[in-house]
């Protein structure tokens, strides 16, 4: 049987006392793609960051192929020996450094030779379609083309867990397919397993097959997962994902929860 790779148990967060996430838990199958929707505010981010060790739950654990990785205060496990590569939604490239150097500075604890290493980034480089931009600073690019910078930049590492913090945002529908097309040929060759953040249906049906729901908002009152659509949040939350629900229904090809309480299991 598959086991779960990625978990949350009932992880709760506050920053500067406002509670932020509630008690979310759910898991990810090793190798499975998942899309993780929500509302702005409400907590994705987050959620990726706590995943790749970068926070500390204020409660709960985070658990790597079974091991706890993260417990409120300590990151037992330092986001380097985490397997992980994520794309954050700013992006976080290094404005003084050139194309080439930010993704050779990614892959500078991994081990290879000099020769490897520039082997690995110009794959990665041409893998987004940007080759031809190695030598040009961030400031010289598109806000498009920066994207895939950092795209290339986590593919390059060829880690266990790819995050995606919304990074196809900023692409054109052409460039966002193709690259979601490479993406998701590259992540089921190479068996990794994929978390989304993304508001795009298009883009969550291209590269996963589940999708995570996150339900609690920013003020952190938990709200029950089969409560009453009487309640205007979740008739919210029905309304923004009503196209993705379509897609999903039409294509067949989707499955759904939402975050649970207290529980690992997915
Ligand atoms: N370092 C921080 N300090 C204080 N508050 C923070 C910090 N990081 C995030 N927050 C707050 O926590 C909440 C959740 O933020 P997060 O970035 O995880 O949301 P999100 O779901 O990713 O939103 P979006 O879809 O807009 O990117 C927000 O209210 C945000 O203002
Ligand atoms: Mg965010």
């Amino acid at each position: 049987m598959t086991r779960a790779q990625l978990a949350l148990c009932a992880v709760s967060t506050t920053y500067d006392g406002h509670p932020v996430l509630s008690e979310v838990s759910f898991s990810i199958l090793a190798g499975e793609h998942t899309a993780l929707l929500g509302p702005s505010g409400c907590g994705k981010s987050t959620v990726l960051r706590l995943l790749a060790g970068l926070e500390a739950p204020s409660v709960g654990e985070v658990l790597m192929d079974s091991h706890v990785v993260s417990q409120p205060q300590p990151v037992l496990l330092p986001p380097h020996r985490r397997g992980v590569s994520m794309v954050f939604q700013d992006l976080a490239l290094w404005p003084n450094l050139s194309v080439m150097d930010n993704v050779l500075l990614g892959l500078a604890g991994v081990g290879l030779s000099q020769q490897e290493r520039r082997k690995r980034a110009q794959e990665a480089l041409a893998l987004c379609a940007i080759k031809s931009l190695g030598d040009r600073k961030p400031s010289q690019l598109s806000g498009g083309q920066q994207q895939r910078v950092a795209l290339a930049r986590a593919i390059a590492v060829q880690p266990t867990y790819l995050l995606l913090d919304e990074p196809f945002s900023g692409l054109d529908l052409v460039t966002k397919a193709a690259l979601l097309k490479e993406i998701s040929t590259l992540a089921t060759e190479r068996k990794l397993t994929v978390v989304l953040v993304t508001h795009d249906p298009m883009e969550a049906t291209a590269l996963c097959r589940s999708a995570r729901v996150l339900e609690n908002w920013t003020c952190g009152r938990r709200r029950s997962a089969g409560g009453p659509l009487t309640y205007p949040f979740l008739f919210l939350l029905t309304l923004i994902y009503m196209p993705l629900r379509v897609v999903c229904l039409w294509n067949g090809s989707i499955t759904w929860s939402l975050t649970d309480r207290g529980s690992s299991s997915s």
